[in-house]
């Protein structure tokens, strides 16, 4: 017997095992937006003017004097002089070039509900919105926050913010009333719009009482608004400067509202993501580079079109949703598919559904939501119809070739380039993947940098390492959608991106990303995890001292250490380690305790995967907890020598109760 009839397949999938790179398929390259490889070499030589290409997907109210201002580095300022909005950008163009009735936002509600918004509607609802919000008193350089799910109302609060030039700041809807409450504080922001609640497999969950629990601690007055989600399912009052979103909008019906001119560095918004240490960063984009930028990747990375549907299942909450659920589609007047739920409900092909039965072009996801469909199996895929694919895309953590290879095949049909996109909150869009229309695939490799981006990986020195051993990432030279500062906070804006390879005497700049990689001889970079203390759970972004400090202010602990382990599904989960005060039992009733201080400082995701309760922690000489070594006992890797450990002892312990015995 064969081996090709051992594995029943006709040798496909071994073929597949054994090819490291795929070519793009013919026919994609065929219609693809960009082809011609001489781009890389075209866009260095032109560097920085080749960003004018990406302005040029904009329409200016006042075109720019300068492409690139670089006096204030590594605050670089874009398209200096140009003047826009961004909502314009997103809405009133296509409705004036005559595609008001082209479909904007496609949305699926959990349960099955289906609305559509085309241009004309969508800039519709973004004008009486844009008016209500003026009535409560938003002006220019508000900062209002969301703290929504993915209903259409997210993405049109955002459009209406932009359109009156109040930068928005949306909180996930999955974090705690405390998060909320850190964020709205830390940016003064005097408006929050939120929802009643929404569904989660088929249960209505109740988002308002968080939203006020988190206004609570909000140290200034605030005005609400709040979005009817749930409609009979779950009543909900309105407090004192509470309103209804309905109610607002019908109050302002058929009004329209000029589109603030905005100068190119004016904000766009802010977006709060975790660091090395407790305090969140206020992330802050800026409205032409980025808007430039992600129209251009959506263009070039995702290959959209405006006669496309495109479907991210991104929430809108991180930033993938921002630029490419949000502002790159809606930039190139292209259909976005908004789905409010889980992709195990009703049934595990609820995505296969969608992408049938909105006959969906483009596909962007996660890996770790890959793994769980190849858990489930090719049977859910294989009952619909996924022929109108056409690209395929993963962002937010490595995927690994077992991973890349199952999409290839049973979502893509092997007719579907992928397009494995690194990038972060700071970076606003694609910095390393394949054009899919000239590059060739290498599972596991996302590729090389985009066009005029200047990526590289070095040793800590910042030296550029050889061919396949692994360093750190750098970018070398700034790109539109860079993140400008940490909102109100320069200072550790330079701290955490500027201060590893930079050398400001010579006033020369590198941006070090904090993710380690290596890359191969044809310049492809294997991204390999972040080297701080910051994990990456289920693709979402988590700072180990902001859950290290909710677990240390429970009652009855001394002492915490937090630090990701591998998991199949998660690629990474939290592992906690946690010495009881004199006094406390390691227990139980502790560890309850433990996970609801967690979930209430961050919300569900940070949940510990396992609390491991220790009399000490591993610690070198110098008193430094060695947080390598917790990291592979929670992956269960070999451990290496332990001996110069102040406390070797206390190791087998630990490992032990890790692994459960
Ligand atoms: O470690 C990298 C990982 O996600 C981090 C950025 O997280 P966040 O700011 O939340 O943005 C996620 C969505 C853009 C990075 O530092 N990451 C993101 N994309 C990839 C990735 N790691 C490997 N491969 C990727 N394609």
């Amino acid at each position: 017997m064969s081996e090709e009839d051992v594995r029943g397949d006709g040798g496909l999938e071994a073929r597949l095992e054994e090819q490291e790179t795929f070519e793009p398929p013919a026919e994609f390259v065929e219609q693809a937006n960009v082809t011609d490889e001489s781009i890389y070499e075209q866009f260095e030589q032109e560097w920085p003017e080749c960003w004018e290409r990406a302005a040029d997907f904009l329409e200016w109210e006042q075109a720019y004097d300068e492409v690139l201002v670089e006096d204030d580095a590594p605050t670089y300022q874009w398209f200096t002089g140009g003047k826009l909005n961004a909502s314009y950008n997103c809405l009133d163009r296509h409705v004036e070039d005559g595609r008001g009735d082209a479909v904007a936002i496609e949305w699926e509600g959990e349960l099955g509900e289906q609305r559509t918004y085309t241009y004309a509607e969508l800039l519709a609802e973004v004008n009486e919105f844009a008016a209500a919000l003026r009535e409560l008193g938003v002006e220019e350089d508000d900062v209002v926050t969301m703290y929504m799910p993915m209903v259409p109302e997210l993405p049109i609060a955002m459009l209406a913010c932009a359109r009156i030039g109040a930068p928005h700041s949306v909180v996930f809807a999955g974090f705690s009333a405390d998060a909320l409450a850190t964020r709205m504080n830390s940016s003064d922001s005097e408006y929050l719009v939120t929802c009643d609640g929404y569904y989660r497999r088929g249960d209505a969950l109740e988002h308002l009482s968080k939203a006020n629990e988190g206004l609570t601690d909000v140290e200034h007055e605030t005005s609400t608004v709040v979005v009817d989600r749930l409609g009979d399912d779950v009543e909900h009052d309105l407090g004192a400067d509470q309103y209804d979103y309905d109610e607002l909008v019908a109050a302002h019906e058929g009004e329209t509202v000029e589109p603030v001119t905005r100068d190119a560095e004016d904000m766009l918004f802010l977006m709060y993501t975790s660091g090395t240490t407790g305090k969140p960063k206020g992330v802050k984009h800026t409205t032409a580079g980025y808007l430039a930028y992600t129209a251009w990747t959506s263009h070039a990375v995702l290959d959209l079109e405006p006669e496309d549907t495109y479907w991210c299942s991104a929430d809108i909450g991180w930033i993938t949703g921002h630029s490419y659920i949000v502002y790159g589609p809606l930039a190139l007047g292209t259909t976005t598919v908004m789905y409010e739920g889980t992709p195990d409900y009703p049934d595990k092909d609820r995505f296969w559904e969608i992408v049938d039965d909105y006959d969906v072009d483009v596909f962007y996801t996660a890996p770790t939501a890959i793994r769980a469909f190849m858990k489930w199996g090719a049977e859910y895929p294989e009952k619909h119809d996924l022929s109108s694919l056409r690209l395929l895309g993963t962002v937010g953590e490595p995927i690994n070739p077992r991973a890349w290879k199952w999409y290839y095949k049973h979502i893509g049909d092997e007719q579907c380039p992928i397009v494995d996109t690194w990038w972060q909150t700071e970076t606003g869009g694609h910095i390393i993947t394949t054009l899919p229309g000239v590059c060739d695939m290498k599972p596991g490799a996302a590729g090389p940098g985009l066009p005029g981006i200047d990526v590289r990986v070095v040793d800590a020195a910042g030296e550029e390492v050889d061919a396949g051993e692994a360093g750190y990432l750098s970018i070398d030279k700034p790109w539109p959608s860079m993140l400008r500062t940490l909102y109100r906070n320069d200072e550790r804006f330079i701290e955490e991106y500027w201060t590893e390879y930079s050398d400001p005497e010579a006033d020369e700049w590198v941006y070090f990303p904090e993710d380690g990689a290596k890359i191969d001889d044809d310049g492809y970079i294997t991204v390999l995890g972040r080297v701080d203390d910051v994990i990456n759970v289920s693709g979402h972004r988590l700072g180990t001292m902001e859950v290290e400090s909710a677990i240390v202010g429970t009652q009855g602990v001394a002492e915490a250490a937090v630090v990701g382990g591998d998991h199949e599904i998660k690629g990474e989960a939290v592992y906690a380690y946690v010495i009881p005060e004199d006094g406390y039992e390691g227990g139980d009733e502790l560890e309850d305790e433990i996970v609801d201080n967690v979930v209430d400082a961050i919300g569900p995701i940070a949940k510990p995967e396992e609390v491991v309760f220790t009399p000490e922690l591993p610690k070198t000489r110098s008193g430094k907890i060695m947080r390598r070594l917790l990291e592979d006992i929670a992956s269960g890797n070999e451990l290496g020598n332990t001996s110069t450990l102040r406390n070797p002892e206390v190791v087998e312990d630990i490992q032990r109760q890790v692994q459960g015995e």
